[in-house]
């Protein structure tokens, strides 16, 4: 589309919708994507300090570029960049960041991610399945008889948490801290968060840091076959991992690691619940499963929105955005793009194929993605089989959180 970048600057995101503090917009920011996208391909919006790429060819694009990263702390300091460096009171949560491999870029992204992406392989999660299997028909026995309950508590959280502390090798006595840490600091994923959240990130941060510090020692002195002992024996090999970098990759993993797949289990079976044909043609044809949750996870993207940083000028369709900026990808809007899917707000379990951005593009690509789509499968296909009658019995509603999209519980009735 033909497209005068002068008129980009009188489009304000907000007047289109976009508007991430508003419940409603979280509700269903669908309407104003479609706006956003027939409009422009990149637009700032001042509110958020974000310029936003809502089509599906641009997002997947700038995932892809080497002109964009995740930091840019790599190529430049925070004053080059024209940042002023984050105040000292965050020092323990942005020391934590940058070393998990989320907020890594080469040559250190490559070197960590190297070391951990052995134990999430297609064959290392293949040797998941029963254990994952077993962990859900443990957690559906509790709860079959039980009428009525929230999903969220009883199935779609334990299962990824549990899954991921025993690969991880999380003792089960300490499980209940991760979801509280990881919450806290989540917080921080979100535009624009407020001191109160940041104190609590930082808190948390500390926290967790120190359990996985004293954690790791342990394991190193008496390794236990499970990731951190794993990680322990790379620990200060030459270049190899830093017990710094062992510490924030395991904070990334545990909480990537369930955020997300809690979220697609909260807010899939909602979509199912809401469009009631298409939840009796999955009970009728569980082998669409697979295909199913791709179409879940396009149709309400759980993770809306990933940021990344312009390391040099750039031109996007016309429009100049410099070094320094801060580009908003909107994978949300991106999944539901009407040039890459027919009746993109249509749900459709046999789409195929379904070329959805929901796990990133590019070097950062989900390392989870098969070990989500494991938990996943199984979850759904258990209590599709287990509980045919399972319905909604209280509409839900959803958290205040933009970026990571969730529902606060999901009452149902077996
Ligand atoms: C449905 C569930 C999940 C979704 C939608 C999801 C989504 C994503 C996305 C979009 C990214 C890339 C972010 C970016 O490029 O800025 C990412 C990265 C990552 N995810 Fe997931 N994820 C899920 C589950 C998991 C699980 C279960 C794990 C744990 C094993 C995990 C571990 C990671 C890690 C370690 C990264 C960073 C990779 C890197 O920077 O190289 N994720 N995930």
């Amino acid at each position: 589309m033909a497209f005068d970048p002068v008129d980009v600057s009188r489009i304000t995101p907000r007047a289109l919708g976009f508007d991430p503090d508003d419940l409603g917009f979280v509700a269903d920011p669908y309407p104003a994507y479609e706006r956003l996208r027939g409009l422009s391909p990149v637009v700032r919006d001042d509110a958020t300090d974000l310029w936003l790429v809502t089509r599906h060819v641009d997002v997947n694009s700038t995932l892809r570029d080497r002109r964009f990263g995740r930091t840019y702390l790599h190529t430049a300091s925070h004053e080059e960049m024209g940042h002023a460096p984050p105040p000292a009171s965050l020092e323990p949560f942005w020391h934590l960041i940058n070393n998990g491999i989320l907020d890594m870029e080469p040559p250190n992204h490559t070197r960590v991610r190297r070391l951990v992406a052995k134990a999430f392989s297609p064959r290392m999660v293949e040797a998941m399945r029963d254990p994952v299997q077993r962990l859900t028909d443990e957690l559906v026995d509790v709860v079959a008889g039980e009428g009525e309950f929230d999903l969220l508590p009883a199935i779609a959280e334990p299962l990824p948490v549990a899954v991921i502390a025993e690969l991880l090798g999380v003792p089960a006595a300490d499980r209940h801290l991760l979801r509280p840490w990881s919450a806290d600091i989540c917080r921080m994923y979100e535009l624009q968060p407020t001191d109160h959240d940041a104190s609590l990130a930082v808190a948390a941060s500390r926290e967790f840091s120190d359990y996985l510090r004293t954690l790791s020692r342990e394991r190193r002195a008496h390794p236990t076959g499970d990731l951190i002992s794993e990680m322990t024996l790379v620990v200060d090999e030459g270049d190899r991992l830093t017990e710094d970098e062992l510490i924030g990759t395991s904070v990334l993993l545990l909480n990537a690691g369930h955020e997300a797949t809690v979220n697609v289990t909260g807010n899939g079976w909602w979509s199912l619940f809401r469009n009631p044909d298409v939840l009796a043609d999955l009970r009728a044809r569980p082998d669409l499963v697979p295909t199913a949750l791709e179409e879940l996870m396009r149709y309400d993207t759980p993770l809306q929105l990933f940021e990344r940083w312009v390391l040099e000028d750039v031109e996007i369709h016309g429009v100049h955005v410099p070094r320094g900026a801060e580009m908003g990808l909107v994978f949300g809007s991106a999944n539901r793009d009407p040039a890459v899917f027919d009746a993109p707000d249509e749900l459709r379990l046999d789409r195929d194929p379904n070329p959805h951005v929901t796990f990133g593009a590019g070097i950062h690509f989900c390392l989870g993605a098969p070990l989500a789509r494991l938990e996943l499968q199984t979850s759904f296909s258990t209590v599709l089989r287990r509980m045919p009658n399972l319905e909604l019995i209280e509409e839900p509603h959803w958290k205040p959180g933009y970026i990571i999209r969730g529902l606060e519980s999901l009452w149902v009735s077996s």
